[in-house]
């Protein structure tokens, strides 16, 4: 790691300060710090606007060239598996999971916890879907090829039936594929979803992604909330990078947003973006009736079933201990 920071460095810096600023309500960091002292409030402010002042307090006071190094050296406050753990609901108390998988930013798969729900048994029929709910307006992500990113050159939002949306999959020769991927279950299908036992004592619930759609794939990207995602039909399979890793990834390049990376996990091209070689890289297949609970801000590719796929997302906001512990690292340190 060299002392002057690279681009990708920067970016993860203002990365790692929204990481800060979202994973904790803003005022609650604040007020902890402003209690602390002046200089503190003072360094992180700098580290918002351009990173250098970050890293020169990392450099000063630490000895660490960068920030991103810091997480590496202390895997107590980052921690990360080598692969994506199994979470068995059976045995695994909401308490334990919280702590051992939620404060510890730790994904793991929950195999066949969304057979406990309605929608399991009812999803995979076609008739069942039309029938209730087909007249239902939605909207949907319109475009030519399966490659999904909410920006994509040409794509479009449309307004359908969910009974026009179904027959779209029907079709072998579509010129656009169809996501729907913005919204609640259409109408009555809210019905069939519980909320998630593991989490329901300890997590607000902030929104529902219902995701319908044939052979899609999901570019890579973050997301700044908790996310449980369960598979009622075909599979989902993820590729992730944790996020302490992102200057490997060279997010906001090519013009895209910063939550988005340009690379291609599943087949990188390491000619072109040699630093993702550092890169830590997990799988997490998620097949029909499996859960996976997703932590903030890790990076992840998505790679649906070659036919229809079926998915729900459950999005928390949770304020980690993770970031308590950070600021009880500075406390320690800067004070
Ligand atoms: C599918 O749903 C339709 C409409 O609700 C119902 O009549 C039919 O029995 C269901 N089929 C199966 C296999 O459950
Ligand atoms: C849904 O039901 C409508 C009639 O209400 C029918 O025209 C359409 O073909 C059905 N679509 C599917 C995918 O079952
Ligand atoms: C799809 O295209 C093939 C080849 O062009 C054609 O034979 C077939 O009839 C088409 N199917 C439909 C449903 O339009
Ligand atoms: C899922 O992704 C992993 C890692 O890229 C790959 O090895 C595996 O073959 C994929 N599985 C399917 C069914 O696509």
């Amino acid at each position: 790691m060299s002392n002057k920071p690279s681009d990708s460095e920067f970016n993860f810096l203002e990365h790692s300060m929204e990481f800060l600023k979202s994973l904790s309500k803003l005022t609650l960091i604040y007020a902890v710090i402003s209690s602390f002292g002046i200089s503190v409030i003072y360094f992180i402010e700098e580290g918002m606007n351009s990173g250098t002042q970050l890293n020169n307090a990392f450099k000063a006071y630490e000895g660490y060239g960068s920030v991103n190094q810091f997480f590496i050296d202390y895997p107590q406050l980052y921690q990360f598996d080598d692969q994506v753990q199994i979470c068995d609901h059976t045995t695994l108390t909401p308490e334990n999971f919280v702590k051992q998988y939620v404060n510890k930013q730790r994904p793991c798969l929950f195999k066949g916890y969304a057979k406990i729900w309605p929608a399991f048994e009812k999803w995979t029929n076609q008739s069942y879907l039309n029938e209730t709910s087909g007249q239902e307006i939605i909207y949907a992500e319109k475009q030519k090829d399966n490659r999904f990113a909410y920006f994509t050159a040409g794509a479009k939002r449309v307004y359908m039936t969910y009974s026009q949306f179904l027959d779209t999959f029907q079709d072998p020769n579509r010129t656009y594929h169809y996501y729907f991927s913005f919204e609640d279950p259409p109408g009555p299908l809210k019905e069939d979803i519980i909320d998630i036992p593991i989490v329901q004592d300890y997590f607000e619930l902030e929104q529902l992604t219902f995701w319908h759609g044939f052979g899609t794939l999901t570019r890579p990207h973050t997301d700044a909330m908790e996310n449980i995602i369960c598979v009622f039909e075909g599979y989902k399979n993820f590729t992730i990078v944790p996020p302490h890793h992102t200057p490997f990834v060279y997010n906001g390049y090519e013009g895209l947003p910063r939550n988005y990376s340009p690379l291609e996990f599943v087949d990188p091209d390491y000619t072109k973006y040699p630093l993702f070689k550092n890169a830590k890289i997990m799988s997490a297949f998620v097949d029909q009736g499996d859960c996976l609970y997703m932590p903030s801000f890790w990076w992840h590719q998505v790679e649906s079933s070659k036919g229809v796929t079926l998915a729900l997302s459950h999005w928390y906001k949770v304020q980690h201990e993770f970031t308590q512990e950070i600021i009880a690292h500075y406390q320690d340190k800067f004070l």
